[in-house]
């Protein structure tokens, strides 16, 4: 054991640990000298990097920004391994030029994600959320069933358009077509999904009922979500994503809500996150919206922790990440 700090992990996994029955960053403190974060904050950008500038390893969260300035603090850094799939946060360009490998939890976190998918597009089709709000205000006590309270959308025989066909976007497919929707599918790379029609995203976008968002954010698909390609949405359409805020503007999201273009939104992600107390898409009763939760699941969440720790204790060790996200760099042995 050396006696400087060798990894930083910015979280400590405390209440998954409990829920999991054990520490689930025991293979990382048994091997190296790990410094944890131990606030119930999260660290502001200067905390982090001090913390992270001796370490050879990184454990972060989706919301730590990994960015060049913080790689080029970090002289030792080897490994970064993020408790996400997404890894928007992180410069994989940066780290990828100085031979880091960057490490992230794809798979584990599929189904789960695509059950929150489908939660928001039924909640914002059956105005679940208004429903729930009415009956907690104590409106309808007092009041009477109406034949025409709350009425929503159907999914069965309704077309879903899902922009981005990897794994997630698929298992969100598989589960539409167990609901009776007919299911038209976008990917940048035109990837074909049995069962999905391929359309170009123009397409798609005019003939959809529901579209959910399931591309991770990159300079291609920032704002890919824009005024010009909500304005060809169906009038009265409902959009779900789950996926990141970046790729849809919330500008142009709001005013398509505001004019009664879009019939509904169901949101898991914003652009800003936590989003703020007086977000925009806040004032409206048929936008549901979550706070970035399409992975929370207490097994799921478990897994994550436990892959995210395997891609460091690989990545340290010199030895190929179970999951790598830049698998172009060359593994050192040490
Ligand atoms: C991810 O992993 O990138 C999700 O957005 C959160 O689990």
């Amino acid at each position: 054991m050396t006696s400087n700090p060798r990894v930083f992990a910015s979280h400590g996994m405390e209440s998954l640990s409990v829920l999991a029955g054990r520490d689930l960053l025991s293979p990382l403190r048994e091997r190296w000298d790990c410094r944890v974060w131990e606030h119930a904050r999260r660290p502001v950008p200067e905390e982090f990097k001090a913390l992270a500038h001796p370490a050879e390893g990184l454990l972060c969260l989706l919301t730590d920004r990994v960015d060049q300035d913080l790689i080029q603090a970090c002289p030792r850094l080897r490994a970064i391994s993020s408790f996400s799939v997404g890894v928007d946060h992180i410069d994989l360009v940066a780290a990828t030029d100085r031979g880091i490998l960057v490490g992230n939890t794809p798979g584990v976190l599929t189904e789960t994600t695509a059950d929150l998918a489908f939660a928001l597009l039924l909640a914002a089709a059956r105005r679940v959320g208004e429903a729930s709000d009415f009956l907690r205000r104590g409106e309808w006590a007092g009041g009477h069933w109406e034949i025409d309270a709350f009425v929503g959308k159907d999914l069965h025989g309704a077309t879903l358009g899902i922009i981005g066909l990897g794994p997630i976007g698929q298992a969100v497919a598989r589960r539409a077509q167990g609901f009776g929707l007919r299911v038209l599918g976008w990917s940048r790379s035109g990837r074909e999904v049995p069962g999905v029609r391929g359309l170009a995203l123009p397409e798609l976008l005019a003939e959809s009922d529901f579209v959910s968002v399931h591309v991770a954010l990159a300079a291609e698909t920032r704002g890919l979500l824009d005024a010009r390609a909500l304005a060809q949405m169906k009038p009265g359409a409902v959009l779900v994503n789950t996926a990141r805020g970046g790729i849809v503007d919330e500008v142009a999201l709001a005013n398509a809500l505001r004019s009664g273009h879009l019939g509904a939104v169901g949101l898991d992600v914003f652009a800003q996150e936590p989003a703020a107390g007086d977000h925009p898409l806040l004032e409206f009763p048929n936008a549901v919206l979550t706070p970035h939760i399409g992975s929370a699941s207490i097994g799921t969440r478990i897994r994550m922790a436990e892959l995210a720790v395997d891609n460091l204790v690989a990545g340290l060790d010199g030895h190929r990440m179970p999951q790598c996200a830049n698998p172009e760099v060359v593994v050192k042995r040490n």
